[in-house]
């Protein structure tokens, strides 16, 4: 579906990402792991239009999409969440997936929100599927309240569920674990998994919670200094001595062991 073509990106002297190629199968949740500014948001970023590659090309389903901006990728079926939850604080967990209605937000989270007075008179249709978003994220009692006052997992659940309101088919995860805790851990694999198998969603996560990535994600490719190092499934890679060493270098070994713990567990949601 996604296929990622010997693409690098330069930040002034920094190479962030280097000839990286893979793909991502429709149909599958691929998983993207590596160490701190091993270069996978950077990745990301490219894929989903938020700034051009230095070198290289992207395609989805066999076309060029390079350096395409957001909103017309947003109506191409990809779109992508952030590391940190891009939710409007002031607005409730409703008005926040309506400002996300099919086919019609993805010029820029600025225009939905000046359009917010129209959409909100607007057909039933969006209500609906509204509530079916909420309902299928086990969201429903905090639909009313303020998206600023929600627990670090409840806004990734936020975020999800605005993804949910577009006709999005490939959907890029920037550590959907993240500062989330066990109970809504839970919550948002389920979440992924469904959206997964019963609604054709294609997932490419990045995530450091080794934990979450078994579970979910086959294959998962490893980055290391700007550079793909290792693709496979988790099983095989947790016993590959240079992903083992990519982690060493980043004092994160303990991640790859069996009895990994992640680095975020027990932070608060
Ligand atoms: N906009 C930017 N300008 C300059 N350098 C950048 C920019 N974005 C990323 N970098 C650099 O590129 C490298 C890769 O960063 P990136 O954010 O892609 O890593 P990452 O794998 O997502 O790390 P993390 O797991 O910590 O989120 C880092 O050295 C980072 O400092
Ligand atoms: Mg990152």
């Amino acid at each position: 579906m996604i296929q990622i073509d010997n693409v690098s990106k330069t930040f002034g002297g920094i190479q962030a990402v280097r000839g990286v190629s893979l793909e991502v199968a429709e149909g599958s949740i691929t998983g993207l792991i590596g160490p701190n500014g091993a270069g996978k948001s950077t990745l990301f970023n490219m894929v989903a239009g938020l700034f051009p590659p230095s070198e290289g090309r992207v395609l989805l389903d066999g076309r060029d999409i390079t350096g395409l901006p957001p909103h017309k990728l947003f109506h191409l079926g990809l779109v992508r969440t952030f590391q940190i939850p891009h939710e409007f604080s002031r607005m409730t967990v409703r008005e926040n997936l309506m400002v996300v209605p099919p086919g019609q937000s993805g010029e820029n989270l600025f225009n939905a929100w000046l359009r917010w007075g129209r959409v909100k008179q607007e057909d039933s249709a969006v209500l609906d599927k509204v509530d079916d978003v909420l309902d299928f994220l086990e969201i429903t009692h905090v639909a009313d309240e303020l998206a600023g006052n929600l627990s670090g997992g409840q806004k990734k659940l936020l975020d999800l569920g605005r993804t949910m309101m577009t006709d999005a088919r490939m959907v890029l995860l920037d550590e959907p674990g993240a500062g989330v805790n066990r109970t809504l851990l839970g919550k948002i694999r389920e979440a992924i998994q469904r959206l997964n198998r019963e609604r054709g969603y294609t997932f490419c996560v990045i995530e450091h919670d080794m934990d979450l990535i078994s579970a979910l994600c086959d294959p998962v490719h490893v980055m290391a200094n700007g550079e793909l190092i290792a693709s496979g499934a988790m099983t095989e890679l947790r016993r590959n001595e240079q992903v083992r060493e990519a982690y060493l270098g980043g004092g994160m070994s303990g991640q790859m062991g069996e009895n990994a713990r992640p680095s975020n567990q027990g932070d608060a949601s």
